[in-house]
């Protein structure tokens, strides 16, 4: 990576830069890997907030924190704000340096600012997409780069209209590089789209606008099958499993429940019973899930009737650490964080998952972003790769010996909360890893409780 290239970038993009050459060394990642091995980054929930300000008034700080005072602002950002510009600036730095090459990017939403409407507007929100559309083209000039809209990606939020309408067909447009024309046709009639991967590649990308079944989504109550999404899915895998590709699924929000709530879902039942079921019906041919919107990081299994594992959906964290409001949630921030993904590139069995991130109150202590790599999954486990057995072994280890569930409890907020996960925390986050159904889910928590 030539350091005056980077910098240029910055400097054209008329923002401040971070100091190149205080960035980490390249990594010597030395592994002996076989030629089929590609790699891959997933990132996710960047919002971006445009107005932070290293303001020593407390309240003047960003309006991502509504009115929570942000005392002692640091440079790279606040755990009660979301992203200034240069912590994405340095996430995208950070991942040129670990792997400039990556056979492709997931890029699963969230780009806006937690803010009221009021504050955003349908201009504000594409003018965001747009500057980070921009900014991973920039990097990645020559990447194909598969992106999804998060619920954070409308005006008014949430709102996701099960048919045409303005920003559909915006974010069309500025994504029209990385889409075929088949693919752009379908982005204005639903924000989904699926794509064959570079040439070189065995297998598929499906790319969902889940925010269809989200229950804020007041567009598509009612409807059993909004966009025809779910019909499509089908008939996608259904030719997938004809011409014996492999597919990975990605998306904004998740089905299943959230780990840090009880009984917080994100889709309404029948979509996350529909869902369940496709995944089910098709799962051989699936070979991973990847989905954000939690801003932490965890997964959840997949089960066939016999109970054996058969898929898994790898829940990403989040760029921005902006801390929740979400009530009943405590102290819910982490570090900015992004994942690069290991396969293998004929059948797209995942081999590792490594995880960097950016300790964000050193970075502010120092003056100077540091992103490291967190832990591996391979490493971190003990399990030979990242296939749905292998992390069904995982949460079985997480569920039954403290020392692993505290170790996955630090991850799932990517170092920022280090305080113990007592009785009711790891059944909360068991049931909900091992449960994706309403049903189970519930039934999962009163046993334990
Ligand atoms: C990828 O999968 C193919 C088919 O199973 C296998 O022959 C090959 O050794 C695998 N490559 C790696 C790097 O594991
Ligand atoms: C940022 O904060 C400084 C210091 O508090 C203040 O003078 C300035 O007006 C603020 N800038 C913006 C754009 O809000
Ligand atoms: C994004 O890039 C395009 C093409 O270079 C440019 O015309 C546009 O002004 C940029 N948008 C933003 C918001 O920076
Ligand atoms: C599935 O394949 C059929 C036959 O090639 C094609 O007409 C149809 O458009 C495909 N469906 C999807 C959703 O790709
Ligand atoms: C992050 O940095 C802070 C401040 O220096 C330090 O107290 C903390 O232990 C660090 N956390 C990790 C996971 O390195
Ligand atoms: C996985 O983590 C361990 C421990 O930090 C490290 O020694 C190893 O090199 C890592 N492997 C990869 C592939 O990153
Ligand atoms: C577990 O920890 C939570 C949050 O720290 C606390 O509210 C709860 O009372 C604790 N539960 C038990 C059984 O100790
Ligand atoms: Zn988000
Ligand atoms: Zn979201």
């Amino acid at each position: 990576v030539g350091l005056s290239w980077s910098h240029l970038i910055c400097l054209r993009l008329g923002w401040e830069c971070p100091s190149p050459t205080r960035l980490p060394p390249h990594p010597a990642l030395t592994e002996s890997l076989s030629s089929s091995t590609g790699k891959f980054w997933h990132i996710s929930d960047l919002h971006l907030d445009l107005d932070y300000n290293e303001s020593e008034h407390s309240l003047q700080v960003c309006p991502s924190a509504g009115s929570r005072p942000v005392p002692n602002a640091g440079h790279w950002g606040d755990y009660l704000c979301d992203s200034p510009w240069r912590l994405i600036v340095s996430a995208f730095y950070a991942m040129k340096m670990n792997e400039p090459n990556p056979d492709f990017i997931l890029w699963t939403g969230d780009d806006t600012p937690h803010v009221p409407d009021e504050s955003l507007g349908e201009a504000a929100v594409l003018e965001i997409i747009e500057l980070l559309t921009n900014l991973t083209r920039k990097f990645f000039p020559n990447t194909k780069v598969y992106a999804a809209l998060g619920n954070h990606d409308f005006h008014p939020k949430n709102q996701f209209p099960a048919g045409k309408n303005s920003i559909y067909d915006r974010v069309a447009e500025l994504w029209r590089p990385w889409l075929s024309k088949e693919s752009f046709d379908l982005f204005k009639q639903g924000a989904f789209y699926t794509e064959k991967l570079p040439a070189n590649l065995a297998g598929r990308i499906v790319v969902l606008n889940t925010n269809l079944y989200y229950s804020s989504n007041e567009q598509t109550a009612g409807m059993a099958d909004p966009s025809q999404q779910f019909q499509w899915l089908e008939d996608v895998l259904t030719n997938a499993s004809r011409a014996g590709e492999r597919v990975y699924i990605i998306g904004h929000v998740p089905p299943g429940f959230f780990e840090k709530k009880p009984n917080k879902a994100w889709f309404r039942e029948d979509f996350n019973e529909k869902y369940l079921k496709v995944i089910q019906k098709h799962h051989r041919i699936i070979a991973g899930q990847f989905f954000g919107h939690h801003h932490t990081d965890s997964f959840r299994m997949i089960y066939d009737e016999a109970g054996t594992p058969i898929s898994v959906i790898f829940l990403t964290p989040g760029v921005s650490p902006w801390k929740t409001t979400l009530p009943g949630v405590d102290n819910g921030a982490n570090n900015p964080s992004i994942r690069l993904f290991k396969y293998n590139q004929t059948t797209l069995d995942l081999q590792d998952m490594v995880t960097y991130f950016m300790n964000l109150s050193l970075a502010n202590e120092q003056g100077t972003p540091h992103w490291k790599p967190e832990y591996n999954l391979t490493w971190a486990y003990g399990v030979p790769d990242a296939s749905a057995l292998s992390l069904h072994t995982v949460l079985d280890f997480i569920a039954n010996d403290r020392d692993v569930l505290q170790r996955y409890y630090l991850y799932n907020s990517v170092m920022y909360d280090d305080t113990a996960c007592n009785q009711t925390c790891c059944m909360e986050h068991v049931c909900a890893m091992r449960h994706v159904a309403f049903r189970d889910y519930a039934a999962c928590l009163s046993a334990s409780g």
